[in-house]
């Protein structure tokens, strides 16, 4: 694949177009004396070095479709340059249906401006054990027949729209949750099977998962509150987090960050939403209690139910 970003800027050959075309000329006519140039036809080029080092590749930013991008308004920290570079930094974690890689998005020109994101690389099906269940797609739709053929089939197709299917999934989660205003990493892009997002750090580190953390009495208090308002929030946009836990939430700091999001569930339109919520409720509520907050899964419900109706 050739790429415009790997072009030199090439001096003005007067008469080329009409040596390689025969057809009539658009362009202005030739005239001995250069023209002034109009200064609206005039950019800045830069040019770049060719890609050879092992993982990197140019920027998918601009390959993707405009709704494949973050939604707006979109953080500064997003790099648009169509002359970025991608590095592949490593892998961050391998998990049960995907790993989660470190990416590098920066412009060699501007390596002050990159970024490093997570990028979350769903496997095909055959790669990954299938805990999350048919009960969770009840009431999605799947428009495209031949797609669904092809998942019935167990096709090679089948399996690469099974694992795209739970990537987009997560996506339209993601560019939901995020503006809605709830705490979850913001979503740069998706390219098939993988998702490009905000990474969560504390410290310049990974974030690590609630799980891991013994906060301090205020701080533990501090986090259930701030879990309350993010699900009456999604609550209150008719939404379930399905498999909410305290291994799918980060602790930066003092902020609690959600993920991990492609099962989320409809709360009324999925038969099973209340039961997911419920679960959801038990799942935290354990934790907090283990850690010595009073935190009852029955009064939660109740409190998120208030807000759903
Ligand atoms: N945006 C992020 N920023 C920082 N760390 C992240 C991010 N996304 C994922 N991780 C890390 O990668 C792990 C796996 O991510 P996630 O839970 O989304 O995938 P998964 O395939 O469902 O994994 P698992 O099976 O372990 O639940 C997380 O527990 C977290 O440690
Ligand atoms: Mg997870």
């Amino acid at each position: 694949m050739t790429s415009p970003r790997g072009l030199e800027p090439s001096p003005p050959s007067p008469g080329t177009t009409a040596d390689r075309f025969s057809g009539p000329s658009f362009g202005p006519p030739d005239t001995a004396a250069e023209p002034a140039v109009d200064p609206s036809y005039v950019f800045d080029f830069a040019a770049y070095d060719d890609l050879d080092a092992p993982g990197q590749r140019w920027s998918t930013w601009l390959q993707v479709e405009p709704l494949s991008r973050g939604p707006e308004p979109r953080p500064d920290w997003v790099v648009t340059s169509q002359g970025a570079v991608d590095t592949e930094l490593g892998i961050l974690k391998t998990g049960k249906e995907a790993d989660v890689f470190l990416v590098e998005r920066a412009d060699p020109h501007d390596p002050d401006g990159g970024v490093v994101m997570a990028a979350k690389r769903y496997r095909s099906a055959e790669h990954r054990s299938f805990h999350r269940a048919a009960a969770y797609t009840e009431g999605r739709s799947m428009k495209r027949s031949r797609d669904e053929r092809a998942l019935k089939r167990k096709s090679t197709w089948g399996r690469v729209v099974a694992a795209g299917e739970w990537a987009v999934s997560e996506w339209g989660a993601l560019t939901r949750l995020w503006s809605l205003g709830l705490p979850v990493p913001y979503p740069v892009q998706i390219d098939g099977t993988e998702i490009l997002m905000e990474w969560i750090t504390h410290d310049g580190e990974t974030a690590p998962r609630l799980a891991q953390t013994r906060p301090s009495p205020a701080l533990l208090a501090s986090y259930y509150d701030q879990l309350r308002d993010a699900l009456a929030l999604m609550v209150q946009a008719g939404l379930v987090h399905g498999d909410l836990s305290p291994y799918n939430i980060l602790a930066a700091g003092d902020r609690l960050v959600l993920i991990d999001l492609p099962q989320v569930v409809d709360l009324v339109g999925n038969p099973q939403g209340f039961d997911f919520l419920m679960r959801d409720c038990a799942n935290v509520c354990r934790w907090f209690r283990a850690r010595g907050l009073d935190a009852d899964e029955h009064e939660l419900f109740g409190d998120l139910m208030a807000h759903a109706f």
